[in-house]
């Protein structure tokens, strides 16, 4: 079967087209022929082993998100079948409860291999059924990004009507926060460098938009969404350079998830802000699949639909990486197989 790998040396020179023996389905595995996949910015640090000895072995698949249809079934598999459309779990060992290491451990796209193969062999627990009216490419971006958003608005706080949340950017997590918090009946406040991107994010339901490049200063800018109070939540995907203004602009008591490091990773936030605030700061690494089954039957209730930029084809996985480091994108990058 194709395949893309990085094979022989770390790096995005060692990632290449190549091909493997086609995988066959033991018991309680399924497999599948995969029909697309998309990019997550994750993708651009596993091939220079940006996650140290968590980044796995070589030759490695990389690319964690994709949708595939399962054409056949090992011995003792119920819980789905031939024929089904199901996108592989970005945490393959994660169902439910709480997170702990050996739970974390196993995900796609380094260590374990991605979805960039034209087959995948898993375990049938490691997947989870789509909702019908959503195409190939729009279901390949739901397992990492899709989830982190909804693990950190859903799973994690407990929002409603009247409540105050911003989102950083608008790239694929931003977009579907963006979307979970309007489900949950939230004023959403979007923050990106871009004047057209937040027309664009406007016309998808934000309530109010910042451009952080002309308005570095955007806590205080956006204290007149909030009538002073501060946002209930903040989805803090920049890290370094986002953390000091969102500790400024979260209400006290309210909730940051830390998600990204977009402008870096180091810690040079106003700490004491956290303490006589009471803010909560709440890590979030992506999500279990009871979480996924839950965002999967919102997404089909509402007929949620992702912002899809742009469709490359799977020999052009090289130019998606591209097009994803220029960060021009608005929602997400698909590969289609
Ligand atoms: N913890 C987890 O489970 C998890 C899961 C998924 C992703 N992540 C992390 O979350 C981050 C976003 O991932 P993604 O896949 O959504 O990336 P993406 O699609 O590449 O989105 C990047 C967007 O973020 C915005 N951005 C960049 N620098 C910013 C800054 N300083 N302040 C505010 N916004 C900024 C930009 O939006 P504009 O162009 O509008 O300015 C950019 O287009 C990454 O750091 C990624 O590693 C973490």
């Amino acid at each position: 079967m194709k395949v893309f790998e990085i094979r022989g040396d770390w790096g995005f020179d060692h990632l290449q087209l190549g091909t493997r023996p086609e995988p066959r389905p033991g018991a309680g595995q399924v497999l599948l022929r995969m029909k697309a996949a998309s990019l997550n910015y994750r993708d651009l640090v596993v091939p220079n082993r940006g996650y140290g000895a968590f980044t796995g072995n070589l030759p490695l698949i990389p690319l964690s998100d994709g949708v595939g249809e399962v054409i056949e079934v090992g011995d003792g598999v119920t819980r789905v079948k031939a024929g089904d459309r199901v996108c592989p779990c970005f945490h393959q060992s994660w169902i439910g409860g709480a997170p702990d290491l050996e739970r974390l451990t196993r995900t796609l796209g380094g260590p374990v291999d991605g979805t960039m193969a034209e087959l995948m062999c898993l375990p049938a627990d490691g997947v989870v059924k789509v909702a019908a009216h959503l195409t190939d490419e729009q279901a390949a971006t739901l397992p990492c990004a899709a989830l982190t958003a909804w693990s950190a608005l859903v799973t994690y706080d407990n929002l409603g009507p009247g409540s105050r949340v911003l989102v950083q950017g608008t790239g694929g997590v931003a977009l579907f926060a963006l979307a979970f918090a309007k489900l949950a009946g939230c004023h959403v406040t979007v923050i990106s460098s871009s004047d057209e991107k937040l027309a664009r994010a406007k016309a998808m339901g934000a309530d109010f938009g910042i451009n952080y490049t002309s308005t570095p200063e955007w806590s205080k800018a956006s204290r007149e969404v909030t009538a002073g109070r501060g946002f209930d939540h903040i989805v803090e995907l920049g890290g370094e350079k986002t953390l000091p203004q969102s500790l400024r602009a979260i209400r006290p008591g309210g909730t940051l998830s830390m998600i990204g490091v977009l402008s870096g990773s180091a810690l040079s936030a106003p700490l004491g802000l956290v303490v006589t605030r009471q803010v909560r700061l709440q890590g979030i690494t992506v999500g279990s699949r009871d979480g996924f089954e839950a965002m999967m039957r919102a997404i089909d209730q509402h007929k949620l639909v992702p912002v899809i930029d742009r469709v490359f084809a799977f020999e052009e996985l090289k130019e998606a990486m591209e097009q994803l480091k220029r960060g021009a994108h608005f929602g997400k990058l698909c590969i289609r197989h």
